[in-house]
């Protein structure tokens, strides 16, 4: 095909993507952001969004979790659309650019072809994904689980947040009404989907590249553990008669580390990010502790090896301790491949923009792990400084967001036409 001419306003997306981190419930100024779903935070920032989409005459609709759908009608709307975005919501304390760069960045790439004279045979969405962290109800992606049928509406509505509050509850609550069911997709929906988002990792800052083409989505797990010991006076309770679940706990914490290092799989990564002690006073042995488990392979089975092996080592460190342990496997799902047409497409629009670029994996999870299901699948990194992600100093900048806009710009016309 012939690829338009573009001209990225990167100035315009810095300034809405500073616009949107300011919708933030942080204790710190931008850029640190806490962005929540379902929050008045969460519904102002969309609120935003919903302006720049209506001012760029895009047509938007909301499903029944909240995931907005905008729309550039194609010249044959009839046709399976192709799709972009990523996610809004932002974890506690963290940067303005994961997720965000993918939905402000899609907008901009469509800004960008409608000022370049592009009309698409299909017609483009922009979609912004409900939670895709799991900051609230402890599983990511619950917007594209739903819409993909990775998760069914009985177990979605069931989740619960901290104060007990159902899913349902809460987003009825946030005024997004109608049957779960609505919000799932056919698969006719898409003939294509593409997540442009930053690297979160340092290689291509580090290989001085502007353009991932990520070719595999690792498998994520979440794993919930509760050890159960016995509580008791701090000056009371002599050593040998104590069973500590903190210091059970400790040890599982290192033995999950030892197992990650020691995997056969270079691309295992085993993270303890939250620990919850019982009763949490200073003079008071802990009875119980809860803590997760986020798990990660590019190779599913492996991961799902290392699993139980954590879970052996876990039970024979209780018994030795006498305490009890218990898990709840949240979440365990399969790695997703990327469809090489998109692929080639994102290869081609690099190639074209002269940007040099190389095919990646991509270790963090994404709304695309889950479309992928339901539509052929691609994603576009662009770097970040220091591979940094998940922390207020996340960095991308104007030049590499205009690189990664270009790029995504060019790919959503060849998918559309
Ligand atoms: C997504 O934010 C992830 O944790 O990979
Ligand atoms: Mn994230
Ligand atoms: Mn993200």
């Amino acid at each position: 095909m012939e690829f338009p001419t573009l001209q990225v306003d990167a100035a315009q997306l810095v300034s809405e993507l500073e616009q949107l981190a300011t919708y933030s419930d942080c204790s710190e100024p931008p850029p640190a952001v806490t962005r929540v779903v379902f929050t008045e935070t969460d519904l102002r920032a969309r609120d935003y969004l919903r302006g720049l989409y209506e001012a760029a005459g895009l047509t938007v609709r909301v499903d029944a979790v909240g995931n907005t759908f905008a729309r550039w009608e194609g010249t044959e709307p009839e046709l399976p659309a192709v799709g972009t975005g990523s996610h809004t919501d932002a974890i506690p304390h963290s940067g303005m650019y994961d997720g965000t760069v993918g939905v402000l960045g899609g907008l901009e790439a469509i800004r960008a072809l409608k000022r370049s004279g592009f009309q698409p045979r299909r017609s483009i969405d922009v979609v912004m994904f409900t939670s895709e962290e799991p900051t609230r109800f402890g599983v990511g992606c619950t917007g594209s689980r739903l819409m993909s049928g990775a998760m069914t509406p009985e177990e979605l509505a069931g989740l619960q947040d901290e104060a007990g509050t159902t899913y349902d509850e809460v987003r009825s609550q946030a005024g997004f009404e109608g049957e779960l069911t609505s919000a799932m997709l056919d698969k006719e929906a898409y003939s294509a989907f593409v997540e442009l988002h930053i690297e979160q990792g340092p290689l291509l800052e580090q290989a001085g590249e502007a353009i991932g083409v990520v070719t595999a989505i690792a498998a994520p797990a979440t794993v919930h553990f509760e050890v159960t010991g016995e509580g008791g006076h701090a000056g009371a309770v002599l050593m040998p008669m104590r069973r500590d679940a903190l210091a059970a706990a400790a040890g599982m914490v290192l033995a999950i580390e030892r197992l990650a290092l020691d995997s056969s799989s270079p691309d295992l990564v085993a993270t303890v990010g939250e620990l919850d002690v019982h009763p949490g006073a200073v003079n008071s042995i802990p009875s119980r502790v809860r803590f997760t488990l986020d798990l990660r392979d590019i190779d599913g089975e492996n991961r799902d090896d290392v699993l139980d092996s954590i879970i052996a080592a876990c039970t024979q460190i209780a018994a030795g301790r006498r305490v009890e342990v218990s898990h709840k496997v949240l979440n365990a799902d399969p790695p997703a491949v990327c469809d090489e047409r998109i692929v080639d497409a994102a290869l081609q629009a690099a190639t074209k923009l002269g940007l040099p670029h190389r095919q990646m994996i991509s270790r963090a999870y994404h709304d695309s792990l889950f479309m992928a299901r339901v539509a052929p699948t691609g994603m576009i990194f662009i770097p970040c400084r220091g591979g940094v992600s998940h922390r207020p100093d996340e960095y991308t900048s104007p030049e590499q967001l205009e690189s990664g806009v270009a790029t995504l710009a060019l790919t959503l016309a060849q998918l559309a036409s």
